[in-house]
């Protein structure tokens, strides 16, 4: 039998006239004898009726169908008799009379329930083990397509900005400075090994001194990194590379995507430019180099009001070079003890040495510290804050760095708890894009008694503050940029480095890597620079996230057609596996099982 339309296909401009289908027993029911079955494919359903009236063989058979068996029906299209149209899908008004079933295979009794409503109610794992049922759902479906509607959308948009995509190899050389990395083996290099690619990085740059000007890549990337909801050890990247670029070119290019993106795929319309945060005011502000920026809830600075105070703890905190920094979580004052209790904890697993706060109830200031303040200090809490009734403000007093994480993280949760509670609502669908801008070149690892990148170690100091690489390298600002949306990292970049000189002089007098390290690993780039590289810049983007943002999901393992778990498992083919001992000695390896 030729199927000679698709399951979301007929309308009643097609009444009257004969039509073969194909596809998934989706539901079956008996009614009164009479079977209809939806008949499902990857477009949609149709109804198809077995009358036993009109041939008792065929309804019979149609009786005994399992679910999400596969087969192919024929007949005429008939209305829906009154009553039973269905307006929810396209083809409700109409029904298929069979008079042919051919059953092209049997199904065994699915182990969940392949509605949407059904599988979320699902345990995660048994999702993962039947994935090829999951992803017959309408939600997983849909996200799939989705998923291939960015990525041509991505693909349209930079090729008609005429940049090519090019592929870069997975198998790659371990450059231990970044994330953890998954080693291949070598067989016929005993005891080398190569290392799955982490990023495009170093060969994306190479195109560039290539000639190739203009680069993006829909590229795979492996990470050893512990997995969460938002990462997975192999993980997609839209990469994007340009030489006689700048910051601003890379803003409004990438700009430009995620406006035909959005509006190719959810018809909506991104304002753009996005705004733009220094690093320092992220900080400062939000507590975090990612911040949600859909409410405010803002941290605000009291260092100078608390310098001469006579609570001690802070008074101290500042004279150590510390800082008083306090939240209004406005509208909080409910707070249970239990609440209360795991946000200090929180605050603790921070590094805080405390968490002192103060409620506003029935006019009232509620709190065993407030007796520690002047009334021109409280008058400034009470200006400087907004405070009101039914707010509660938390304080931490603590080198800068380490206020502005404590108090960033409470302001997530203060959010969390007033959207708990109904007096916030956070639309996902709030799309507030900003570039968070002018980080810091270098870190200090304090563990490591050295300065560590920052983002990676090809990034351009910002020029004014080049000077001070020698002399004071925390001062000096990276060309480097993130993308964050609604408190995700969508993605990162920067202007590079392409003078060789430069380069060395970060790797060994900056980053401390020993000149025969730092030949080994990058000498090869470093040659390369040196045969004209010209000026460059890129960025890249966590497609899955995105995808995520756009199907409405939090999950990234929800866009992926095959996730693996938490625990880095694939439960569907089951992996990884020991291999044989003909397999290791090939490899030349042994394995050391642990204790
Ligand atoms: P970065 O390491 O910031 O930059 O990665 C870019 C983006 O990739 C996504 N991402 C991930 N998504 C899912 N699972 C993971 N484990 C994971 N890790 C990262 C994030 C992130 O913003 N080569 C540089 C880019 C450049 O400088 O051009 C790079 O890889 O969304
Ligand atoms: P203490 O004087 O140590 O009893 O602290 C008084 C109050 O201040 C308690 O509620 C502590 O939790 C809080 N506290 C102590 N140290 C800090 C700090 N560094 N930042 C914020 N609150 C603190």
């Amino acid at each position: 039998m030729k199927r000679t339309h698709h399951c979301a296909q007929l309308t009643s401009a097609n009444l009257g006239s004969q039509a073969a289908l194909v596809g998934w027993v989706d539901s079956i029911r008996d009614h009164g004898g009479i079977i209809f079955i939806d008949l499902r494919d990857r477009k949609g359903i149709t109804q198809v009726k077995f009358d036993p009236q009109d041939n008792a063989e065929l309804g019979t058979r149609a009786a005994h169908l399992k679910p999400e068996s596969v087969i192919a029906v024929a007949g005429l299209v008939e209305p829906r008799p009154e009553g039973t149209v269905n307006p929810s899908l396209p083809t409700g008004e109409v029904e298929i009379a069979a008079s042919t079933l051919e059953i092209l295979n049997v199904s065994e009794t699915p182990p969940f329930p392949l509605d949407d409503a059904g599988g979320d109610k699902v345990n995660e794992d048994l999702r993962l083990t039947y994935r090829y049922l999951d992803l017959r759902r309408p939600k997983m479906r849909k996200n799939l397509q989705v998923r291939h509607r960015v990525s041509k959308s991505i693909r349209d948009y930079f090729d008609a900005q005429e940049f090519i995509e090019v592929e870069t190899p997975a198998l790659f050389k371990s450059t231990p400075e970044g994330a953890r990395e998954y080693l291949v083996p070598s067989r016929i290099h005993p005891g080398q090994f190569y290392a799955l690619s982490q990023s495009p990085q170093q060969f994306k740059q190479i195109l560039m001194v290539a000639g190739v000007e203009k680069y993006f890549q829909i590229a795979r990337c492996f990470r050893d990194e512990d997995l969460r909801a938002d990462r997975q050890m192999e993980f997609t990247q839209v990469d994007v590379e340009a030489s006689f670029i700048d910051r601003e070119g890379i803003y409004a290019l990438f700009e430009g995507m995620l406006k035909k993106v959005w509006k190719d795929v959810l018809n909506h319309d991104l304002p753009t430019p996005f705004p733009r945060l220094a690093f320092h005011d992220a900080m400062n502000r939000y507590g975090v180099d990612k911040p949600d920026v859909r409410f405010a809830l803002e941290l605000v600075d009291f260092s100078e009001t608390f310098r001469k105070s006579s609570f001690k703890v802070f008074a101290s905190t500042v004279a150590d070079g510390g800082v008083v920094k306090a939240l209004n979580a406005k509208g909080l004052a409910d707070l249970t003890q239990g609440e209360t209790k795991s946000l200090e904890e929180i605050a603790k697993s921070l590094g805080a040495k405390g968490l002192a706060f103060i409620k506003i109830e029935g006019g009232e200031w509620k709190s065993p510290i407030v007796k520690f303040f002047s009334d021109a200090e409280k008058a400034e809490l009470t200006t400087r804050l907004g405070l009101a009734d039914g707010d509660i403000v938390f304080f931490a007093a603590a080198p800068w760095e380490k206020a502005c994480a404590i108090l960033g993280r409470l302001r997530l949760e203060a959010a969390a708890l007033l959207v708990k509670r109904g007096k916030l609502t956070l639309r996902p669908d709030d799309w507030r894009f900003l570039w968070v801008v002018d980080f810091p070149l270098m870190s200090y690892d304090e563990a490591e008694n050295r300065y560590v990148a920052t983002h990676h170690p090809f990034t351009a100091p910002v020029e004014a503050d080049a000077a001070f690489l020698d002399s004071d390298p925390k001062k000096v600002r990276g060309q480097h940029y993130d993308v964050v949306l609604n408190g995700m990292e969508l993605g990162g970049g920067s202007i590079r480095i392409h003078q060789p000189a430069l380069q060395k002089k970060v790797f060994e007098d900056v980053l401390k890597i020993p000149a025969d390290v730092v030949e080994s690993r990058f000498g090869y780039m470093l040659k390369a620079f040196t045969y004209g590289a010209p000026p460059h810049g890129g960025i890249a983007f966590g497609l899955d996230r995105m995808v995520a943002l756009l199907c409405g999901t939090t999950s990234i393992r929800d866009v992926i057609a095959f996730p693996k778990t938490q625990k880095g498992q694939d439960l569907m083919a089951q992996s990884p596996t020991p291999v044989t001992a003909k397999q290791l000695k090939e490899l030349h390896i042994q394995t050391v099982m642990p204790e």
